[in-house]
């Protein structure tokens, strides 16, 4: 197990929250949604009927995994970002042709290692080795000199950076896996902003919990009193720059404690928690490559909501 420390992963929680609510318009990264709990909520999320992507991808990839392991090849070793609870994966892993071995890399520790235990006693044959770390910056994968890495990144995650922090990400992919070297990466697409807007605001107030969960961590983490509960979830599809937006609303003027430090609010002022960018394919593939990706191919759903597609490194 490679495991980043955790002193040095608060200091930067905390220096991240406290630098974020001191921005004209106040925005908290949203990876410091994924605790155990986050996680969690998340995995309810993926089970809810208003939210189509999980549901949609997995069609896709049950639909297209053996294409999609052929595209790996065989004896590859397969890096997964983001990787949550390693549902996704075992369509590919059923499939892959005698696999180097995974490494799944998320940021919420404690979510990965339970994963990735069930999931080893599940692949007993595989050599497992999650990775605790923030994927935006330095990681370890593990030593496979002969094998040809593919990183998959599922579950739209690219969209929650800016395009210019994406392209970065995916320079970072394409030097990651070395020329020849693959990425399998799922996306979101733009569509009717009705359906996006009902998926990231469910009837039964999940996403809402994962959204306050931000403050509920920051209160119980770095000694804040937000009162999540006062805080109101607001989403909504920004048509211009291709994204739903996510933010917490209070609704009266307040000021915040965080540690020794406090911070403003004006009634109706927000944190901007989350951005989901939706995607179109073809623009996609034109930014890949010019950040070294090559698209082979592109799978969707027959109503064209989500794709997954494969790239190889130049
Ligand atoms: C939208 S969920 C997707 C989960 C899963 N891959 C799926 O497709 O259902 C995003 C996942 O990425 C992880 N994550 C988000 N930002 C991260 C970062 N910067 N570094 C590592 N993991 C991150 C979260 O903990 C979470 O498990």
């Amino acid at each position: 197990m490679i495991d980043v420390k955790l002193a040095p992963a608060h200091r930067r929680f905390r220096a991240d929250v406290l630098a974020g609510l001191a921005l004209p318009r106040k925005r908290l990264p949203s990876k410091y949604f994924y605790d155990a709990a986050g996680s969690r909520l998340f995995e309810r999320i993926t089970e809810l009927p208003e939210y189509y992507p999980t549901r949609t991808e997995l069609g896709i990839m049950r639909r297209h995994a053996d294409a999609m392991a052929a595209r790996c090849g065989p004896d590859c070793l397969l890096i997964e970002l983001g990787a949550g609870a390693l549902t996704k994966v075992r369509l590919l892993l059923d499939r892959l042709d005698a696999p180097a071995g995974f490494a799944p890399v998320d940021v919420s520790g404690e979510h990965l290692r339970e994963a990735a235990a069930v999931l080893a006693e599940d692949y007993p044959a595989l050599a497992i080795e999650p990775v605790v770390a923030d994927f935006t910056g330095p990681f370890q994968v593990p030593e496979a000199p002969d094998a040809r890495k593919v990183v998959y990144f599922p579950g739209s995650t690219l969209g929650n950076f800016d395009p210019e922090e994406a392209d970065a990400l995916l320079r970072r992919i394409a030097r990651l896996v070395g020329p020849g070297g693959g990425l399998l990466l799922g996306v979101d697409l733009r569509k009717d902003p009705a359906v996006l807007e009902r998926a990231y605001d469910d009837a039964a107030g999940v996403t809402a919990a994962f959204n306050r969960n931000l403050l509920v961590r920051i209160d119980r983490e770095l000694g804040g009193d937000f009162d999540a509960p006062s805080f109101r979830h607001v989403a909504f599809y920004d048509p211009e720059k291709s994204r739903v937006e996510m933010h917490l609303v209070t609704d009266v003027a307040r000021r915040v404690r965080v540690g020794t430090s406090t911070f403003a609010f004006l009634p109706g002022e927000s944190i901007h928690t989350e951005n989901s960018h939706k995607y179109d394919v073809p623009e996609l593939a034109a930014r890949a490559e010019a950040c070294g990706l090559r698209l082979d191919e592109a799978w969707t759903d027959p109503r064209d909501y989500f794709a997954v597609l494969y790239f190889t490194a130049a």
